[in-house]
């Protein structure tokens, strides 16, 4: 079964195959919104993660966490509330997603003795799967707003989609393999037979060699290397980044 159930909560879930199986991918939650900002401003204000990660703003304010964590909820919950009428009804209709309300990666801290749900967690980290940025195409370029405007207008469920794929971990727990089976779990058991996705691109900064190993490790290849592409704001430490750009293979 490759999503899970929490009865207690009613919340559905992805788990990290044996031996990570204490971590947990879920949607974000509404009534955990203080300690979930909480959470993100902490770990987005870490220098070992911004400095690698393209897009979230730095300083990372409440305001920030706040604004993103509604919004995934919003977007979440038509998603959240047909996964969960699966599981109240099994009969229900499987149409394909547009989109993978699971990015908050949780260890579990307490489970159920009987049922296995798990009771109690902490937030750890995040993966997310979005439309693909086509940063080949040249920042700033028509080109290139053209080419995200062509797949944004694609339905759900259609294999022509480029996705995209983007993560971040605490530094606690980093080094464990956690985000390699993270990203095996989501697209195995959600990207593939939810979304229907085939192609699948993503980046790293060239210096970034944790990253660009656990898309190694997930059957991802270099495609190229796009050098100084990307402006980096003052307050990231200014100049410009080199981009590696990655292709999946599949499963
Ligand atoms: C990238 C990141 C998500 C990896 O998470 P993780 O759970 O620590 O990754 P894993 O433990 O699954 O695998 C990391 C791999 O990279 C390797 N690695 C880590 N740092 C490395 C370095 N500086 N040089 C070479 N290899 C490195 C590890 O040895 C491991 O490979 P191995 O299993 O062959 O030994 C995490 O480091 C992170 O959050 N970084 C900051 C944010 C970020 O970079 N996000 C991605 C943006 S593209």
């Amino acid at each position: 079964m490759p999503v899970h159930y929490n009865t207690h909560t009613k919340e559905p879930y992805l788990r990290l195959p044996t031996p990570l199986s204490n971590i947990i991918i879920t949607p974000h939650r509404l009534s955990q919104l203080e300690e979930t900002v909480a959470a993100q401003v902490r770990l987005l204000n870490e220098p070992t993660i911004y400095l690698n990660l393209e897009g979230p703003p730095y300083p990372y304010l409440p305001e920030h966490g706040e604004e993103w964590v509604k919004r995934k909820c919003d977007d979440g919950e038509p998603v959240v509330s047909a996964v969960r009428a699966e599981f109240e009804n099994p009969d229900t209709e499987k149409p394909f997603f547009d989109s993978c309300p699971f990015t908050v990666i949780r260890e579990v801290t307490e489970q159920g003795p009987e049922t296995g749900d798990p009771l109690k967690d902490v937030l750890i980290g995040d993966i997310g799967m979005d439309r693909y940025s086509f940063y080949e195409e040249g920042y700033g370029t028509e080109k290139r707003a053209e080419a995200q405007r062509l797949n944004n207008e694609l339905s759900a469920g259609d294999r022509r989609i480029v996705w995209s794929i983007g993560d971040f971990l605490s530094p606690s727990h980093h080094g464990r393999g956690i985000m390699t089976l993270a990203m095996r779990t989501v697209l195995q058991d959600w990207g593939v037979p939810r979304m229907n996705i085939h192609l699948l691109k993503s980046c790293a900064f060239v210096e970034n060699k944790g990253s660009l190993r656990v898309f190694e490790k997930n059957n991802f290849e270099v495609v190229c290397t796009l050098k100084d592409w990307a402006p980096v704001s003052e307050s990231r430490g200014g100049g410009t980044k080199s981009l590696v750009i990655v292709n999946w293979k599949g499963l």
